[in-house]
């Protein structure tokens, strides 16, 4: 099955005035739902990351979850998780950032990473950059390289993913909504 932008595009769901008014929402349970859109998805990560010497993949709670398990499945690479504040049992380390609406922190386990490890980072969608912003910052804690964002969607008119690269980590979005 080859990649088709346009019709993975066509699946994303814009809903208006959600959470709040002025808010354009990309809803992308609708990719979760259809098969060949998810599949397009993921082979287009899966082939992106293979034999590129990652040796981590680190996904973000909760939607980043469901592309990042696909494709530390497909590629064979541990899974890490960076999950909501108050989640993670064990020694943790956290980070507050600010969403494009409201505020919350994220955390890591303290184990899941060490120096020498290579990861990617995985969300649905970069919005302000925030919350990779603070994922990056962890894993930064943990002594670990980020070699790539990647995610499904770019809000760029948010400049998160601008924030991100001129952080130094490059940005790997499969779709712009602008
Ligand atoms: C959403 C989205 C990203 C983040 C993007 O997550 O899944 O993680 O916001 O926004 P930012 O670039 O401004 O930080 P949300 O916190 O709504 O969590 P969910 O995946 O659990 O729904
Ligand atoms: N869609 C989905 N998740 C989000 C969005 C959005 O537009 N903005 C921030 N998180």
């Amino acid at each position: 099955m080859s990649y088709d932008e346009f019709y993975i595009k066509s699946v994303v769901r814009a809903i208006p005035d959600w959470p709040e008014a002025g808010v354009i929402f990309r809803d992308v349970t609708p990719v979760f739902k259809d098969p060949r859109a998810m599949r397009m998805v993921c082979d287009a990560f899966i082939q992106r990351y293979m034999r590129t010497g990652i040796t981590h993949i680190a996904s973000v709670d909760a939607r980043g979850f469901l592309l990042g398990s696909v494709v530390a499945y497909q590629l064979n690479l541990p899974l890490v998780l960076i999950r909501k504040k108050g989640k993670l049992p064990g020694t943790t380390l956290s980070r507050e950032y600010q969403l494009e609406y409201g505020k919350a922190a994220i955390e890591m386990q303290t184990d899941a990473l060490e120096p020498g490890n290579r990861v990617v980072i995985f969300d649905d969608l970069i919005a302000t950059g925030g919350t990779l912003l603070a994922a990056i910052s962890l894993i930064h804690e943990l002594g670990a390289e980020v070699e790539e964002v990647a995610a499904l969607i770019d809000l760029p008119d948010l400049e998160g993913s601008q924030r991100i690269q001129d952080s130094g980590i490059p940005v790997h979005a499969l779709l712009a909504y602008e």
